[in-house]
């Protein structure tokens, strides 16, 4: 594994993840000039579907037309119980061109959907001769499918990432948010009430935070990337600041952007501070001295650090080098 990806894995930075739909090809242009690190086509919900055939054709024009930069470039195509779907799969690969890097398949419920695509994806790219195979990405938006992730995550030696759907998994749930990946001022529970009536304050919870740790663990496992999905308020900044923040400190490597405004702060929520890159350093330096006098625990500002510590250090250094490539 390399900074905790598997040896298979895309290595290339994914903070922001830029939705564009594929109704819109006007967008493509400026999807490919953003500082996105990914963009992600939307063949599935933002289309409507009397206009699924129109888009798919839009899609391939712009993989064989567009200069998408060295960013990655990913599919969502239709779910798997649509008419839509074979389609989607087959009519991209086959007339698309070698640009696209993954295909995402939405609302996924059990392996037996991934193995359906990843069938049909090999069975396509052998008849055309694609050299690079097809990442798969898979979005987990339904109670259905964070109950089999970890199965799900498993089922395709393509698989690249898990994302999570918060506007789906919410309806599927039957959670009573109202914006799609916002919160809820309900969730939260208030301090226990005292024989002397003391004041009792309110304690607002995350609510996503089970879905998040559960679908960040299923993909740890297997060296996945963890992406967190959309927030639909595109105008409060603070909002999505707040939200890639939480999903970066819990470990996530990104986040979908819906919107341009949202690129530049999912960026910079994702991408380590100077601080921590350089207590990163020191930790290595303490330990490579460490390790000389044969210690294996040592103190770093009064706090103590051992090989636990390397880790952390080395996934964290790999990440800004990585981001610092790219930007170059
Ligand atoms: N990708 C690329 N460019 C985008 C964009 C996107 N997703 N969303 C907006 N823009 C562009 C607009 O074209 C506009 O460009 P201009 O200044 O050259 O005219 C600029 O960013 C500002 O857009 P704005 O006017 O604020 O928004 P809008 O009303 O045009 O669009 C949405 C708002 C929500 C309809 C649009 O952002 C969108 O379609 N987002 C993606 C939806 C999606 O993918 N949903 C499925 C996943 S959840
Ligand atoms: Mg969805």
């Amino acid at each position: 594994m390399t900074d905790g990806l598997r040896e298979a894995a895309d290595v290339r930075p994914c903070r922001s993840l830029l939705s564009v739909p594929a109704g819109s090809p006007a967008l493509f242009e400026k999807a490919a000039r953003s500082k996105a690190d990914a963009v992600i086509l939307d063949l599935e919900d933002s289309v409507a579907p009397d206009s699924k055939a129109e888009a798919r054709a839009s899609v391939i024009a712009g993989l064989r037309d567009v200069d998408w930069g060295d960013r990655i470039v990913c599919l969502r195509i239709n779910a798997c119980d649509t008419p839509f779907m074979y389609r989607d799969l087959i009519d991209t690969i086959e007339q698309g061109g070698d640009r696209l890097d993954a295909i995402m398949i939405p609302k996924v419920n059990s392996p037996a959907e991934v193995a359906v695509a990843d069938m049909l994806a090999s069975q396509v790219e052998a008849a055309v001769g694609r050299q690079r195979p097809l990442g798969l990405e898979v979005l987990i938006e339904t109670a259905a499918g964070l109950a089999a992730v970890d199965a799900i995550a498993a089922a395709s030696p393509r698989i690249q990432a898990l994302h999570l759907g918060l506007g789906d998994f919410a309806a599927s749930l039957g959670a009573r948010t109202t914006v799609i990946g916002g919160q809820s001022s309900d969730y939260g529970v208030l301090s226990e009430a005292t024989d002397d009536n003391r004041a009792r304050a309110f304690h607002p919870g995350d609510i996503w935070h089970y879905a998040l740790a559960r679908l960040l663990v299923a993909a740890r496992a297997l060296g996945l990337r963890a992406i967190d999905g959309p927030y639909a308020d595109f105008r409060d900044v603070e909002g999505i600041t707040s939200l890639a923040r939480r999903s970066a400190a819990m470990g996530f490597d990104g986040k979908w952007a819906i919107h341009p405004s949202q690129i530049d702060p999912i960026n910079r929520c994702f991408t380590p501070t100077e601080a921590e890159t350089s207590r990163a350093r020191a930790i290595l330096e303490a330990m490579e001295a460490a390790r000389r006098d044969g210690r294996a625990a040592v103190t770093l500002d009064g706090r103590m650090i051992d090989i636990a510590s390397i880790k952390q250090a080395v996934a964290l250094i790999g990440k800004v080098d990585r981001i610092s490539s790219k930007e170059k």
